[in-house]
C-alpha cells in the first residue's frame, strides 16, 4: 500500500531503524500514476485525539493519522492530488499546503476565513491541486488557530519521468521537520493569551521530527537517529514547522551543501550552519566523510528580538555511522559529538547565510515593474479596553500590523468567497501602497503615538500579469525582529536585503538582477528590510503574513487579491462541490 522512497531506502539498505516517522496509517500512495488519490483519512485514521508522550508527560494531541509529526507526502511534479480531510477532533481546522502554487485552485490554499470556511468537526473537505513547475522540499500544515503545533507533515516534490536532480544522486534522503513542543495544549495558551493580550507562552521543547532528543529528561530512549554509511551522500531536507522559532542548524564535524530552498533550487554552496525560519524548507547534501561514529544534527533559535522571552532549549537527533554502532554513553558507548551552534542573537551569521542563496543560474527578472509597492511591519500595543486589566506592556494589549492595519479575519466567509460571489461587506480593497505616516523606521526610541495600529479586513488588488516590487521595511515598534515573511500561492525573487530604513536611492544599486534566489518565505532581516519581486499570475486571494504564529494572531498580515485575467487559463476555477461553508 505505501510506496514511500524513505521506507524503502531505510529497509533495502540498513538494518531496522527507524529512519523516521514511518509514514502509514490510512495514507496511500500510487506513484505511476499521474493522478494521485492520496487520503489523509479512512475509517480508522483522520485528524483526531491521540495521547503522545514527551518531556515525562502524556497528553492528549491533534494528529492526522495518529502520526506525529503527520504522515509524509511523496509526489512527483505533475501529480494531480486528492486529499481528503476527515475532521474527527473537536476543533475546527484547515490544512495549507505550503509553498504549492496552487495555479487557479485558490480554493484548495487553506488558510481558514481566507480561502475557505473551516472543516468543522464530523465534516471533510477534498483538497484538489496539481503541482506544476515546483520540485523539492514543501510541507503541508494546518491553518487554524495554533493546530500546526501538531498538525504538520513533510510534502517531497521528486521530478518526473527519467529527470533527476540537478546534482550529484544522493545514496539517501531523510527530512528533517523542526518543531516545538508545550507541556500545555497549544490551543490553550493561546487562548489564553488572547484572553489577556499577553504574550503568549514559549514552547518547552524544540523537536527535531517531533522528538526533544538527548539533552531532554524522558527523552533519550526516543532520539530521532539517522543511520548514514560512510563515504555515502545523504540529502538532508530541512523544514521549520515550528511556530514562532527561527532556528540555526547544524551537523558536528560535517559540512553541508546548499542545493535548494523551498523547493526552489538554488547554486551550490558550503556552511557549516543554516537558519531557518518558520516556513522554510533547505535542502543540504552532506558527504558522510568522518571518522566512523555518531554525531549530533542539533538546533536551536535564532532570536533577534531584544527582551522577549523564547524557547532557549537545544534539540538534537543523532547522525549514526554504519549501522549498530554504539550511540548512547554508559557501558561500551561513547557520547556523540556535538557540534557548534550560533550564539542566540547572532545576526551576522544568519545575513551570512542568507545573502549567500542565489538561483542556479540567470534569471529573467520580471519588468518593468507595474506594482511598486512599500509595506512596514512589525508589533504594535493596543490599549487596553476600559475596566479591564491587560496582560501586555504597561496594560495594553500585543498586537501586530502592515502599513498600520492589523489584519481581522472574517467568521461567516471566506475572503476568496466573498469575492467570488460579490459578497459585500467581508473585506475592502483599500490595503495603502504606502505606509500611512512615514517615520524613521527603525530609530531606537519610536513616539508611543505611532504604536496604536488600525483594525481592518483590507486587500491590494492587482491585474493579472501585472509586476509587482514590494519592499517589505521592518519596524522597531516595541521591538524590532527578524520576520519571516510569506506570500500564498507565489514565489517571490529576494532582490536585496539590508539593515535599516530603505533608500530607494542607494538600495536599488544592491539589486541582484542576474541570480537572485527565489522563496516563497523571506526573513527579513531585524531592524532592516528586504525587496521581492513577483509577476501576479495567479488569480484569487492570498495571505500574506509573518510566519511566526504569534504575530499572524496578533495581525501580522494582509491579502492580494489577484482578478482573473482573460480566459479560462488566466482565471480560478469553479468552486468545488464540497467546498466548506461556514
Ligand atoms: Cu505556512 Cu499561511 O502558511
Amino acid at each position: 500500500m505505501i510506496a514511500c522512497k524513505l521506507a524503502a531506502l531505510a529497509q533495502e539498505r540498513l538494518c531496522s531503524l527507524a529512519l523516521l516517522n514511518a509514514t502509514g496509517g490510512g495514507f496511500e500512495c500510487f506513484p505511476k500514476l499521474n493522478r494521485q488519490m492520496m487520503s489523509l483519512a479512512s475509517n480508522r485514521d483522520n485528524i483526531q485525539e491521540t495521547p503522545v508522550k514527551r518531556l515525562c508527560n502524556t497528553h492528549n494531541i491533534i494528529t492526522v493519522n495518529g502520526q506525529f509529526p503527520g504522515p509524509t507526502i511523496e509526489v512527483k511534479e505533475g501529480d494531480t492530488l486528492v486529499i481528503n480531510v476527515v475532521n474527527k477532533a473537536e476543533y475546527n481546522v484547515t490544512i495549507h499546503w505550503h509553498g504549492i502554487r496552487q495555479k487557479r485552485t485558490a480554493w484548495a490554499d487553506g488558510p481558514e476565513f481566507v480561502t475557505q470556511c473551516p472543516v468543522k468537526p464530523g465534516e471533510s473537505y477534498k483538497y484538489r491541486f496539481t503541482i506544476e513547475g515546483q520540485q523539492g522540499t514543501l510541507w503541508w500544515h494546518a491553518h487554524s488557530s495554533w493546530l500546526r503545533a501538531t498538525v504538520y507533515g513533510a510534502l517531497i516534490i521528486y521530478p518526473r519521468g527519467n529527470n533527476s536532480y540537478p546534482f550529484e544522486e544522493p545514496s539517501r534522503e531523510v527530512h528533517v521537520l523542526l518543531g516545538e513542543w508545550w507541556n500545555a495544549n497549544p490551543i490553550d495558551v493561546i487562548n489564553e493569551a488572547q484572553r489577556t493580550g499577553a504574550a503568549p507562552n514559549v514552547s518547552d521543547a524544540l523537536t527535531i521530527n517531533g522528538q526533544p532528543g538527548d539533552l531532554f529528561n524522558c527523552s533519550r530512549d526516543d532520539t530521532i537517529t539517522i543511520p548514514v554509511k560512510a563515504g555515502e551522500t545523504t540529502l538532508f531536507r530541512f523544514i521549520n514547522s515550528a511556530l514562532n522559532t527561527e532556528m540555526f542548524v547544524s551537523i558536528a564535524n560535517h559540512k553541508m551543501t546548499v542545493v535548494g530552498a523551498d523547493a526552489l533550487y538554488t547554486k551550490p554552496f558550503t556552511t557549516s550552519v543554516i537558519m531557518i525560519s518558520p516556513g522554510q524548507t533547505t535542502d543540504v547534501l552532506v558527504k558522510m566523510d568522518q571518522a566512523i561514529a555518531s554525531y549530533y544534527i542539533a538546533a536551536r533559535a535564532y532570536s533577534s528580538a531584544q527582551g522577549v522571552a523564547f524557547d532557549n532549549t537545544t534539540t538534537t537527533a543523532i547522525l549514526e555511522y554504519d549501522c549498530g554502532y554504539s550511540t548512547k554513553p554508559g557501558p561500551g558507548g561513547i557520547s556523540p559529538i556535538f557540534p557548534y551552534l550560533p550564539a542566540f542573537n547572532d545576526t551576522a551569521t544568519a545575513t551570512a547565510f542568507t545573502t549567500s542563496l542565489r538561483s542556479p543560474a540567470k534569471v529573467n527578472i520580471p519588468e518593468p515593474v507595474d506594482e511598486n509597492l512599500f509595506f512596514t511591519f512589525g508589533l504594535g500595543l493596543i490599549n487596553c479596553p476600559k475596566s479591564q486589566k491587560c496582560g501586555g506592556p504597561n496594560n495594553t494589549r500585543f498586537s501586530a500590523s502592515m502599513n498600520n492595519f492589523s489584519f481581522v479575519l472574517p467568521s461567516q466567509v471566506s475572503i476568496l468567497q466573498a469575492h467570488r460571489y460579490g459578497l459585500e461587506g467581508v473585506f475592502t480593497t483599500d490595503f495603502p501602497s504606502k505606509p500611512p505616516v512615514q517615520f524613521d523606521y527603525t530609530a531606537q526610541n519610536i513616539s508611543q503615538a505611532l504604536y496604536q495600529p488600525v483594525k481592518g479586513t483590507r486587500v491590494y488588488p492587482l491585474k493579472f500579469g501585472s509586476v509587482v516590487q514590494l519592499v517589505l521595511q521592518g519596524t522597531n515598534i516595541v521591538t524590532g525582529e527578524n520576520h519571516p515573511i510569506h506570500i500564498h500561492g507565489y514565489d517571490f525573487y529576494i532582490l536585496a536585503e539590508g539593515f535599516g530604513n530603505f533608500d530607494p536611492k542607494k538600495d536599488t544599486l544592491k539589486f541582484n538582477l542576474v541570480d537572485p534566489p527565489q522563496r516563497n518565505t523571506v526573513g527579513v532581516p531585524v531592524n532592516g528590510w528586504a525587496v521581492i519581486r513577483f509577476v501576479a499570475d495567479n488569480p484569487g486571494v492570498w495571505l500574506m503574513h509573518c510566519h511566526l504564529d504569534v504575530h499572524i494572531t496578533w495581525g501580522l498580515a494582509m491579502a492580494f487579491l489577484v482578478e482573473d485575467g482573460v480566459g479560462e487559463l488566466e482565471s480560478l476555477e469553479p468552486a468545488p462541490v464540497d467546498y466548506p461553508l461556514c
